[in-house]
């Protein structure tokens, strides 16, 4: 079930610079060379002559299925038309060999473009312009100078989604060149998809799509990339393998793609995505040697995919996470959304299957289930119930292992939502499948180890943080791990300490914010002899991790992205407690007087009062507690007035 993976958003920038991407560098572009006359997808002709009638021309080199191409349509739409009544002019050219006429003109109803569109056979105008990636802009003046090429602006990277935008290349180069004043950045590094042009490469390798390259691709992308899934494309088709090619082997080269972000030299784990060496060298080398086809008869069998529900059995009980769906923007940032569901539980239930259905995957990037028990029930962990991430297996808890959810517990779907460039709907799901009390011998929670403390400087590179699991149960078994940070975080290592001994078990050397894997043990493992769990996260508050929102700020624990957390979840399955056991009344403390626990609650609410009233009004407003203080510091706004009363911190008292 949670036997899954993830949480939240950004990655890594893109680093070129391997000469298998020669072409990279941006060549000089000649005048007098920029004209052309290309058919539009509206059955039109758009053409740039010598002499144009607009004092400005945009041309945007984009691709149908490139993730970024998508993100920036809507923002060039926006300019094509603010800029429109100044005599500036957008023309849209899709060079791509694998995008067919009828993907462009599903592009541009998808994203609503509205200047021409036109499609480039032969890649003939991108070589024109000597243009790389997807999106690439050129603005051109009256003699077809050329004034900016590059970049749109930096909200983007693959994989990245800024907040905010802080470099407007493309507008400060258009605002300039009206104003009649130089373009101060007159060049920008494009990033995104490379253009895929078709190649006329002599055949000089024995390696074909038929019989080396699909299997590799089977076993390592398909089941993303292939219809209907999470992935922008397929690659099960020889020609968009073929346009692909090279965007394929920057990701692999990368260590972008298959994501998966372990070191391999330590732990087990059972959902690992690691490529060797040889199956690299086989995509690298057939791409070098001409992409031959090869021989249908060779073609191996297309793997077989479980679509919708993974679960062995038909869920028991499927629950919404509301009914009206939630509608996703076609652009920016969306912060976590949280939809609560009563499943209306009578009696305690053991849950030993679980799973999240995403109803709209291309914008659902990972959405997480908590239990919320009701107050005062008999209750282990932070409630973990079960996660989507993209291209997660799901599978059954271990037999005689089971989730406990109490009676008149809620369901808490935790929902985070990436845009893609046009608006969207959603209402996911959750199912369940449930196991008998007599059979369950296990039972399975998180535990969390957090550190809540720390303040990372500004412009700080490798900022350590470190935190354990508090208490670790003496019987318990480890199943799974899931490490989770923001936009700063970069590493992640587990320790287990024994005594003076300490052994790596988990290590993350480039943690990726886009692609939270929960780290599936292959065997469970027993954790008698351990003394401690610890991990150690670092940061990178500096400005040279490109999701960082601002280098130059101090940043704390919190639950919005531009805040940090340093949290590692465990999934532990313990041996059930005997039922007498439970029912032996504790051991009473001596009562505190009247006068004591008023004075305990008074500091506690004193403190409570200066940590999150922010604005000094006397009062504590919901919107001043972080989201992660309300779900795990069982901070509740029980009259839901928007404000946190005495009366209901008071309850936070033990
Ligand atoms: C677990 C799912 C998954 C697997 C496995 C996977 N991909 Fe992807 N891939 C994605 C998703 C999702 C995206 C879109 C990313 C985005 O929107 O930023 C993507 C994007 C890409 C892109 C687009 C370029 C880019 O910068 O994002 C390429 C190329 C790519 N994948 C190649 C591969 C190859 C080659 C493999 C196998 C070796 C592979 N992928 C395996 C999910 C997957």
């Amino acid at each position: 079930m949670l036997r899954s993976s993830l949480i939240i958003l950004c990655l890594l920038i893109l680093v070129c610079g391997s000469s298998l991407w020669a072409n990279e560098k941006t060549e000089p572009v000649k005048v007098g060379t920029l004209t052309f006359r290309l058919p539009t997808v509206a059955g039109k002709i758009v053409e740039l002559t010598e002499k144009p009638q607009q004092k400005l021309t945009v041309v945007c080199f984009l691709g149908a299925e490139c993730p970024l191409a998508r993100l920036y349509g809507p923002k060039l739409n926006e300019m094509s038309a603010a800029y429109e009544s100044k005599g500036v002019q957008f023309i849209g050219v899709n060079s791509n060999q694998q995008d067919s006429l009828e993907d462009v003109k599903k592009y541009v109803k998808r994203y609503e473009i509205r200047f021409p569109m036109a499609k480039d056979y032969n890649n003939k105008v991108a070589d024109q312009y000597a243009a790389v990636r997807t999106p690439e802009v050129f603005v051109l003046d009256e003699q077809l100078d050329v004034k900016y090429r590059g970049r749109i602006d930096n909200q983007y990277l693959p994989g990245i989604s800024r907040a905010e935008t802080t470099s407007h290349d493309l507008k400060q180069a258009l605002d300039a060149v009206l104003a009649g004043q130089p373009v101060e950045v007159a060049s920008t590094k494009p990033s995104g998809c490379f253009i895929g042009r078709v190649k006329e490469t002599e055949v000089t390798t024995s390696l074909t799509f038929c019989k080396e390259v699909a299997a590799v691709l089977n076993r390592h992308c398909v089941e993303c990339h292939r219809k209907g899934e999470i992935a922008p494309f397929g690659l099960t088709d020889y020609d968009e393998v073929r346009g692909w090619a090279d965007t394929m082997l920057e990701t692999i080269e990368d260590g972008r793609m298959p994501p998966w972000h372990a070191s391999p030299k330590y732990g087990h784990y059972a959902n690992a995505r690691f490529m060797s060496d040889d199956e690299k060298k086989i995509l690298r080398d057939w791409v070098a040697g001409g992409m031959p086809f090869g021989d249908v008869k060779d073609m191996p069998k297309p793997p077989s995919f479980r679509k919708g529900w993974h679960l062995p059995k038909i869920p028991e009980a499927v629950y919404e996470m509301r009914k009206k769906p939630f509608v996703v923007p076609k652009e920016g940032v969306v912060e976590y959304q949280y939809f609560v569901v009563d499943p209306g539980f009578k009696e305690d239930k053991w849950i030993t299957g679980a799973q999240v259905l995403p109803g709209n995957r291309s914008v659902v990037h990972h959405a997480i289930v908590f239990i919320r028990p009701p107050d005062g029930s008999n209750f282990q962990g932070i409630g973990w119930l079960t996660a989507y991430v993209p291209g997660q297996r799901i599978n059954m808890l271990p037999p005689g292992r089971g989730r406990k959810v109490p009676a008149g517990s809620k369901l808490v779907f935790q929902m985070h939502y990436t845009p893609t460039g046009s608006v969207q709907e959603d209402v996911s799901k959750v199912g369940l499948i449930f196991g008998k009390d007599e059979e369950i011998t296990h039972e399975v929670f998180t535990l969390i180890g957090i550190d809540q403390e720390f303040e990372i400087p500004p412009n700080t590179k490798d900022f350590p943080v470190s935190a354990k699991v508090r208490r670790i149960p003496p019987q318990a078994e480890l199943l799974a791990i899931a490490p989770h940070m923001h936009l700063r975080g970069k590493s992640f290592r587990l320790f287990m300490k024994q005594k003076e001994k300490s052994e790596i078990l988990l290590d993350v050397p480039n943690y990726d914010f886009n692609w939270q894997h929960i780290y599936e043990l292959s065997q469970p493992m027993k954790l008698d002899a351990i003394d401690s769990l610890e991990f150690t996260v670092k940061f990178d508050n500096s400005e040279e991790n490109p999701f960082n929102p601002d280098p130059n700020e101090y940043v704390t624990w919190g639950d919005q992205t531009w805040e940090e957390m340093a949290i590692a979840f465990f999934e532990v399955a313990e041996p059930r407690k005997k039922k007498a056991k439970a029912k032996q009344k504790p051991k009473r403390q001596k009562k505190p007087t009247e006068a004591e626990r008023k004075q305990r609650v008074d500091k506690f609410v004193a403190a409570f009062m200066k940590r999150f009233d922010k604005n000094k009004d006397g009062q504590v407003d919901l919107d001043e507690v972080p989201l992660a203080a309300q779900r795990y510091g069982r901070i509740r706004d029980r009259d839901g007035n928007g404000v946190i009363q005495r009366e209901e911190i008071e309850r936070l008292v033990r």
